[in-house]
């Protein structure tokens, strides 16, 4: 029952002080609902900007992968070091303890696989989305491939449900056998993302032109590591792709499938979040492995 008698008056009013107007700390999303920003600064680390997500969802079209043949031996260990997780719900359910409580970007279209033309692609239901507390939609968008229309409703789709519910949608470029990975490609197939709803959007590093990817991207863009290379290149991947603009890195393989993963994830994160060099972190890298 509420008090009627002997409330203390309210006289902290303030007056003078002007209310705060904060800006966002991520690239084109001030005006986005209070639901999304919050997801968006438990994926993306307020202090640097940035984040480190580490992607083992290749299952969902590969099967089992090198690195991810056991998920609990192989990836939880390394989870705790991530920023954000993006799988499927499969593995999550089955293979993630939920005490992690670790952002996850769910994997949140499927279809055809390796066997067969990939991107033709179906979403999921975003209650499930819900229920398993995901942080973002991550969505695969075909531009330019034989399902580029399917994919691009698809994003739209989860778009909508997605700012409904408030929870962000990741616009994940596929790139097709046919295509190039260059920045007048990549650059496209981002700003397409983007344009169609996508509140961040994941796409390849080029070595030519990847300033003008992320500057004609007006939301943040997180780059995927693609096939194993040396630790070294890997660290210079990410260390160029900040430089030049991404916000982030969403990386699998050359974390997974590197000698020492632990270290190696420890050492991406120096290079995203602590603006270490390339070398700084490889040596870094050394040093953890060593131990
Ligand atoms: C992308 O769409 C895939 O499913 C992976 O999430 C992505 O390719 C990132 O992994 P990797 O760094 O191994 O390329």
């Amino acid at each position: 029952m509420a008090d009627t008698d002997g409330n203390r008056e309210a006289d902290e009013y303030g007056i003078g002080v002007p209310a705060k107007n904060q800006a966002f700390f991520l690239k084109g999303l001030d005006h986005v609902d209070w639901g999304i920003k919050d997801r968006m600064a438990r994926i993306f680390k307020p202090s640097s900007g940035h984040t480190v997500m580490l992607a083992f969802d290749h299952g969902y079209i590969m099967g089992p992968t090198s690195g991810l043949e056991r998920i609990d031996l192989n990836i939880v260990p390394l989870a705790e070091h991530a920023d954000c997780l993006m799988c499927t719900r499969g593995i999550l359910r089955s293979s993630i303890p939920p005490l992690m409580n670790k952002p996850i970007s769910l994997r949140f279209s499927a279809g055809t696989t390796v066997l067969n033309e990939l991107n033709d692609e179906c979403i999921l239901d975003i209650e499930d989305a819900i229920r398993l507390n995901a942080s973002a939609l991550a969505i695969m968008v075909s531009i330019g491939g034989q399902y580029e229309a399917k994919t691009i409703d698809n994003l739209v789709r989860t778009a909508d449900m997605g700012t409904r519910y408030g929870i962000p949608t990741l616009g994940v470029t596929a790139v097709g056998k046919e295509l190039t990975r260059d920045a007048r490609y990549l650059g496209m197939a981002s700003r397409v993302c983007a344009e169609n709803g996508a509140t961040f959007v994941k796409t390849y590093y080029c070595d030519e032109g990847f300033e003008k990817v992320t500057a004609a991207c007006p939301v943040p863009i997180v780059i995927a590591g693609g096939k194993k290379v040396a630790e070294p290149a890997a660290l210079e991947l990410a260390y160029r792709a900040i430089s030049e603009g991404a916000a982030g890195v969403d990386m699998g393989r050359n974390v997974f499938q590197a000698e020492d993963p632990i270290a190696m994830i420890q050492a991406v994160c120096a290079v995203v979040h602590d603006g270490l060099s390339a070398d700084q972190a490889y040596q870094q890298y050394n040093d953890l492995k060593a131990h």
